[in-house]
């Protein structure tokens, strides 16, 4: 077989669902520069484009085939343009996205990643439509310093991949199959050359975080042995799973200064029987004392979570049940979602009887409520002073500058472009319920005491 030609061109890759996909996108765009291929600003400048699909709710396969379908005309003008359909819909649909969209030259699986390149090279040589779904071990073994991560002073790291559990309403387990932990070693390498190359954060990434094992290492382990490493200043880690919060990793959050003071805990319902229904694996009492020791153990810790409003035969008292435990928690922030059946899950079985009608109503009173009591948290915050990590731009842009705080509080603040990746100290003037506006701490916001140069 000849050597591949070395590729000239650009790419693009687009991005849906969660960080796993964020940082597979990361991962794919490495490959295609160890290529050759440059990023390129839009579709129309593109000779690679990827789309690294979600499947977790709704209309993920409508979705998919109206943004292939809105790529006929290009395809038709250049049809050296390579598409190529990555993440969990490929992995769900396999070869019969072919079948629905001729647009597709490619189908690969969120484990079949490292296969990018002998798969592109193979649609440059024959135009043959390759499709790879990958194995269990493949996932884990990309060499995470490939990666072409995103700017910034903050970096994702996959220590584990696939889930394990059963929860009725789940595609994960289906899309990323069983789980895998990357060797601790690997991990605390990756992790020191991401500190060498001026990464202050480093954020663990797995679909169950918390089951993550690599011979005696757990997950409390590894965040101690990874408090170690020099430059490293703030450690998060996502997903965690309340059945599988263990007390070492709670304990290793209190005595490790850069673990940061925040925990996503998806909780998904507040009702017993709904959680049973979900097969979640813990009941709603357990959770709150998960709660209770993290608010114990780590003082001033931000917990944010999961809802699912609307889950088959929900009742309008368990639905009340969830409310009941978000008022009585009070959390910092909550993600909440109208149930998606999911084809192919265990939930999918139970008709969906609740009317849209009444989903929506639920949701957006679960949505109102819990406004408040953010806006009611963020407002004790006003006239504190918070550390944060300077990201980029604040989104309304202005010369305003974004930066989180430990407990991963998102505030906006004006301040020169140079602090972008820096470390600054911010007084809160006002809040609003998803975010908090700020100014420099006077005299000195700036925090000189370690200037990220990220590569
Ligand atoms: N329907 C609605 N929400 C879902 N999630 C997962 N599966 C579904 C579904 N079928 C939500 C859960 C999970 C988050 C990532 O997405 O709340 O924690
Ligand atoms: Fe979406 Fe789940 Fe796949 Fe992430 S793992 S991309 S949330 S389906």
């Amino acid at each position: 077989m000849s050597p591949p030609r070395p590729a000239t061109g650009r790419y693009l890759v687009e991005t849906w669902g969660c960080q796993m996909n964020t940082h597979d996108s990361e991962k794919l765009a490495g490959l295609l520069e160890e290529m050759g291929y440059l990023p390129a600003s839009s579709p129309h400048q593109a000779d690679v484009i990827l789309l690294n699909t979600c499947t977790i709710r709704e209309k993920a396969e409508e979705k998919l085939f109206s943004r292939l379908g809105s790529f006929r005309e290009l395809k038709a003008e250049r049809p050296s343009l390579i598409i190529g359909v990555c993440g969990c819909v490929a992995q769900q649909e396999g070869e019969s996205i072919f079948l629905r969209s001729g647009l597709a030259d490619l189908v690969m699986g969120p484990r079949a990643i490292n296969s990018l390149p002998s798969m592109l090279e193979q649609v440059r040589r024959d135009r043959s439509r390759p499709v790879d779904l990958g194995r269990r071990e493949d996932s884990i073994r990309f060499d995470g310093h490939r990666a072409r991560r995103a700017p910034g002073p903050r970096a994702y790291l996959t220590v584990m991949e696939g889930c394990n559990k059963t929860c009725t309403y789940c595609i994960v387990p289906t899309t990323r199959g069983r789980e895998v932990s990357k060797e601790a070693g690997e991990v605390l390498a990756e992790a020191r050359r991401l500190a060498e190359s001026g990464y202050v954060e480093i954020e663990l990434l797995g679909q169950n975080v918390n089951a993550y094992r690599s011979g005696l290492v757990h997950l409390g382990r590894l965040l101690r042995d990874l408090q170690r490493l020099e430059g490293v200043r703030r450690l998060r880690f996502t997903t965690s799973h309340p059945a599988h919060l263990s007390g070492e990793i709670i304990e290793a959050m209190r005595d490790c200064p850069s673990v940061c003071e925040h925990l996503h805990l998806p909780v998904q319902s507040g009702s017993g029987a709904v959680l049973e229904r979900m097969q979640r694996g813990y009941t709603p009492r357990r959770y709150r004392e998960r709660i209770d020791k993290l608010r114990a153990l780590v003082p001033g810790i931000a917990l944010s979570t999961d809802i699912i409003v609307g889950f088959p035969e929900e009742t309008e008292e368990e639905f009340r049940e969830t409310l009941a435990l978000l008022r009585e928690v009070e959390f910092d922030q909550v993600y909440s979602f109208l149930y998606s059946p999911r084809p192919g899950t265990a939930a999918a079985e139970t008709a969906d009887t609740l009317p849209l009608e009444e989903k929506k109503r639920r949701l957006a009173e679960l949505q109102a409520m819990q406004l408040e009591i953010q806006a009611r948290r963020n407002g004790r915050l006003v006239g504190t002073e918070v550390e944060v990590l300077i990201d980029g731009a604040a989104r309304l842009g202005n010369g305003r500058l974004k930066g989180r705080t430990r407990t991963n509080r998102v505030v906006n603040f004006e301040g020169p472009e140079e602090m972008v990746g820096r470390f600054a100290r911010v007084t809160v003037v006002s809040a609003n319920p998803n975010s908090l506006e700020g100014a420099l701490a006077e005299p000195a916001g700036l925090d000189l005491a370690r200037i990220a140069v990220y590569k």
